[in-house]
């Protein structure tokens, strides 16, 4: 039998979620930088779950001898040493000092000096969290000496399980030998001067490299991602030496995956040009760029670091500076010679007042900078129906011309409805109006009104006859996403202004005529790929749906949420300037993504190509799968995608015909359950569910050992698909590790605010036991849960996280079986059973809780959420959880408080939950909560007769009344605040307050200030 893997016994999970936080705020050579795509995973977290799912635990019995030794000896010393005492629990712990630790501390390690702050309650930078020689850390995504300990571990974990009587020692020279011939047969190639030429001295060199890499990786686990996206999970099992293959559907992710975690690692290498060969290529163009870069020719010769990196930007630098001499015109210079770095640009409606007919611009907001040091705006000059503007300085008091679309007319105070004026805007799209010049200077950004000339010239460009304008219809009904839509702007060329089409197209005509020779062979496409990447990255910030952000003066790219928004005043930046969406930015994220991800000697393999086919890999062929499908209906890929897949199709259809072959993205096999493709929810779900199925089921029998999961949407529905899907394919839940991944900013501390997090289940193929009765296996997840809850309660997981993180418990637990029955031989559905699940760990949470419903759900939401404000949608799904109380009561007890923007709410405070309304004693309808409430409000007022009266109403001259349990649980429970102030006090008098209630100390009549 084969011992469990790491992922189904143990994670450092507070580690890695520390780490996943930090990768959100990365962005120099990180990969989300190289192109959009959305839910990016972490690399922390993949690169965690890709080695705990292919390393077994040390302490299972069934732990190869030479996987312990490896451990013991490259594990060895104070570097990963567990925890004297555990930082992030309140009680002084040690962590054994044992294998299964030392292992989970390699993954990730809080640093010596963030154990300290943790335990002293302080934040720690998020770089210094994680200690050095943590295999998550960012820092160490190309540290060979870290890595190689993970790539041995993982090799001699492969070799011992298939081999138990292979050694430690001779798999780790294995190991070293099969690297080091890697790194011969580099330095052999690297080498060669002008290896460009493919003589058969290089076509020799790079086949034994070739051999090399391969030599290793065949003897290293198979990794597999099915739905890889931006390539995140492939990139991180190649890193450590796998070999790694990823699927997606998606041309547009297909062409992302193979810029991330293809090209760089094979052809991001360093070159050596011998000085004729480097002029005769790059000319005095390349000359000065070598000069630019700091290099230089030595004895004739240059050496490149990077060869990917470098042909990237001389080739895009190339690109621009010719576009620019074609087309630079249309971004004049001002009178200074300073290029602008961008126009604002407003849509104007026609007033419908027949008599006024005004052309207004629909300004919601006529500042141009708000800042604290800051603000200008647009001031409205108005002569009858004639609008102009001038720059002003200072505070603005104009009321918004355009609110939610309503037009109100400032020449005539006429209000057009936003009806009509979708109207005007689908039948001729809403005319644009430059309104202001952005330019740069000493001082920060000048905001200027063009003059007539310069307004004259840009207002009339008409885009060319043979500009290519993408007439691919968006998605129209697929409102939630795409709201652009019902204004008319229905086919993806209509996001574009002509002049930003005309641009675009002057850069994808000079990329057909770059390479007239066949100089490069094959490493050309991979250069093209890279152009197409960055002309596509481009539009993301050049578009007129792009928002400019006065806040900070900068303009944000269009695609900021999985959506396209309805814009009426957009930044048209220049892409030939110097600032944020310019072309030589763009240019700067590529490149130093490449010059950051390119020292792994492994890529990837990636197909674009729906998953599920059972014969991609022979049976059992795969070790292992790590993946991230999509979050049920929370992304249209497809149809979000279509946005870039257009240009990438016209600027790479010709190198990639069977990937662009199709005129838009591929819909109908994407997995996801988007109600504008299937017509009802129901069919949705339906659709998700069996495409998934039809996916996990091809991997269970292609796979050999663990399946890892990743998930992160919260609703029941979509987790019941999921675990449906995983139960259909034969396949049982082993693990389940609820991972922070998505909040910024939050200090790692003992209080460590609620979390936001992705669950990642492990699953095994599953040997189901038959018939089991519903209360029996009801028994086992409520005990399963409870621990669940308390241990993670403790890790710091709050809110609906925590309820969901326990679903895993739940489904493993059901999913021995082959059927469970309840007692009238009705079926147990896997809706019911997240149901009891979510229930179990609720109730968990309030063990020990008495008192009334209401009272419960205050202290349920008092764990779960804390003071905090929460979405609307959360007292839905918490009000669904075992209590039977409706939504309306828990807002009209006043226990939640409904926030002035209207879709979020917070706990009442006692002086919010009552009100107005705390007067002495009791009444009939008095819950527990208010009981309580109403004492912290007679304490604070220092009401110490009302208080007392209100203990003997109540009863509650017994310490072991359930007011002074509800008390007591308030004590643990209330953030810092002056609610726990009053909860502290009336603990500490307690025994006096008791007392003094049970002698019947009469009232006062006046209120002095009492001592308590
Ligand atoms: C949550 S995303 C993966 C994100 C990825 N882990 C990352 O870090 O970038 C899910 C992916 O599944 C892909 N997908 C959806 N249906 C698919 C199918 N039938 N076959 C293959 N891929 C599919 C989508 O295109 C999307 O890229």
């Amino acid at each position: 039998m084969k011992a469990k893997k790491l992922i189904e016994v143990a994670m450092p999970i507070k580690e890695i979620s520390a780490e996943s936080v930090r990768d959100k705020s990365i962005r120099h050579g990180h990969i989300s930088t190289l192109h959009l795509w959305w839910a990016r995973r972490p690399l922390p977290v993949c690169r965690a779950v890709v080695f705990a799912s292919l390393v077994p635990d040390p302490l299972d019995e069934n732990c190869p001898q030479a996987f312990k030794d490896a451990v013991a000896t490259l594990l060895k010393g104070s570097q990963y040493k567990p925890y004297d005492d555990i930082p992030y629990t309140s009680a002084i712990d040690e962590m054994d000092d044992n294998l299964r630790h030392r292992l989970m501390m390699f993954i990730g390690r809080f640093s010596d000096k963030c154990q300290k702050n943790m335990i002293a309650g302080k934040a720690t930078s998020p770089a210094e969290q994680l200690s050095a020689g943590s295999l998550i850390k960012w820092e160490n995504k190309n540290n060979e000496a870290v890595l190689n300990i993970a790539r041995k571990l993982i090799w001699v974990a492969y070799h011992s399980e298939h081999d138990p009587h292979l050694n430690y020692e001779r798999l780790s020279y294995l190991f070293d030998k099969a690297y080091q011939d890697i790194k011969e047969a580099e330095k052999a190639l690297y080498d060669i001067q002008d290896r460009h030429k493919m003589t058969p001295e290089v076509q020799q060199a790079e086949k034994r490299l070739h051999n090399a890499i391969d030599a290793l990786q065949q003897r290293m686990p198979s990794v597999f991602d099915p739905f890889a996206g931006g390539g995140a999970i492939p990139l991180e099992a190649a890193r450590l030496g796998c070999r790694s293959y990823g699927n997606d559907i998606n041309p547009v992710a297909h062409i992302i995956e193979r810029g991330s975690a293809e090209f760089p690692q094979k052809h991001g290498k360093p070159i050596r040009y011998t000085e004729a060969e480097f002029r005769r290529i790059y000319g005095k163009e390349g000359v000065d760029m070598l000069g630019e870069k700091g290099f230089a020719f030595f004895d004739g010769v240059v050496e490149i670091p990077n060869r990917l990196a470098w042909d990237v930007e001389f080739y895009a630098k190339r690109i621009l500076r010719e576009s620019e001499k074609e087309v630079g015109w249309m971004y004049p210079t001002d009178e200074n010679g300073n290029k602008p770095v961008a126009y604002y640009w407003v849509r104007t409606a026609k007033c419908s007042n027949p008599s006024c007919g005004a052309e207004v611009p629909l300004l919601r907001s006529f500042y141009l900078c708000k800042t604290s040091r800051k603000k200008v705006y647009l001031n409205p000059i108005i002569k009858g129906s004639e609008i102009q503007f001038e720059i002003k300085q200072g505070d603005c008091n104009i009321k918004e011309w355009n609110h939610r679309g309503n037009l109100t007319c400032p020449c005539c105070g006429n209000i057009t409805e936003v009806e009509k004026v979708k109207e005007q805007s689908k039948k001729n799209r809403l005319p644009e109006r430059l309104v202001a010049i952005i330019s740069e200077s000493n001082n920060g950004k000048v905001y200027s009104i063009p003059n007539d000339e310069v307004f004259n010239k840009i207002q009339s460009f008409q885009l060319g006859k043979d500009c290519f304008k993408p007439s691919e219809k968006m998605p129209i009904d697929y409102i939630q996403a795409f709201p652009s839509c019902t204004w008319g702007y229905d086919s993806w060329g209509d996001l574009f202004s002509d002049r930003q089409l005309t641009v675009l197209n002057t850069l994808s005509n000079k990329l057909s005529s770059l390479f007239d020779t066949d100089e490069f062979d094959n490493y050309k496409n991979v250069i093209k790929t890279y152009m197409a990447i960055l002309i596509d990255k481009q539009t993301d910030y050049y578009n007129s749906f792009c928002t400019w952000d006065s806040s900070r003066e900068t303009d944000s790219h269009v695609f900021s949420r999985q959506a396209i928004s309805m814009v009426f005043d957009y930044p048209e930046a220049n892409l030939f300037s110097y600032s944020t969406g310019c072309f030589n930015n763009m240019i700067d994220w590529v490149v130093r993504y490449l010059n950051s991800e390119s020292a792994s000697p492994f890529s990837c393999e990636f197909r674009n190509a729906s998953s599920g086919e059972k014969t991609q890999f022979e049976s059992k062929e795969l070790t292992a799968v790590v993946t991230d499908p999509p979050y049920y209906d929370a992304i249209g890929y497809a149809d979000c995608s279509d946005f870039f897949y257009v240009w990438l199709k016209h600027i790479l259809g010709d190198i990639y015909p069977i990937v662009f072959s199709t005129p838009k993205t591929p819909k109908s096999d994407e997995c996801t359950a988007l109600i504008h493709y299937h017509g009802t929810q129901e069919k949705a779900k339906h659709h998700f569910e069996s495409k998934l199925t039809q996916i996990f089921d091809a991997i269970e029998e292609q796979t050999s050992d663990v399946v890892s999961i990743m998930f992160a949407h919260q609703s029941t529905e979509a987790w019941t698909t999921l675990c449906n899907s995983i139960l259909n394919a034969r396949m049982n839940i082993t693990g389940s590790w609820p991972m922070d991944t998505e909040l910024a900013n939050r200090s790692v501390g003992l209080q460590g605010a609620a979390l936001e997090s992705s669950v990642t289940v492990s699953c095994r193929p599953s040997q189901r036991q038959g018939f089991a009765e519903y209360k029996e296996v009801k028994r086992a997840i409520e005990k399963n849960v409870k621990e669940e809850v308390n241990k993670l309660y403790d890790l710091g997981f709050r809110g609906a996280d925590l309820l969901t993180a326990c679903f895993g418990q739940a489904v493993s637990e059901f999913g021995k079986y082959e059927v469970v029955e309840k007692s009238n031989g009705d079926r147990v559905m896997v809706a019911e059973l997240l149901e009891l699940s979510r229930e179990a760990a609720f109730n968990a949470l309030l063990e020990g809780v008495q008192g009334d419903d209401f009272t419960k759900f205050y202290l349920g939401w008092l764990q779960l959420n804390g003071m905090s404000s929460t979405n609307y949608d959360d007292v839905t799904k918490f009000t669904r959880v075992g209590l039977p109380i409706d939504v309306r009561e828990v807002f009209s007890q006043g226990l939640l408080v409904k926030e002035p923007s209207g879709n979020k709410q917070h706990l009442a405070t006692a002086a919010e939950h009552l009100e107005g309304d705390h007067i002495a004693g009791t009444r009939d309808t008095d819950l527990l909560i208010d009981q309580a409430h109403r004492a912290i409000l007679f304490y604070k007022d220092e009401n110490r007769p009302a208080l007392l009266k209100l203990l003997r109403d109540i009863n509650a001259q017994d310490a072991n009344a359930s007011f002074w349990r509800l008390l007591a649980s308030l004590k643990e429970l209330l953030p810092a605040c002056d609610d726990l102030k009053q909860v502290q006090g009336l603990l500490q008098n307690g025994e006096d307050l008791r007392q003094a209630s049970r002698q019947n100390e009469q009232p006062t009549t006046t209120q002095t200030t009492i001592e308590f």
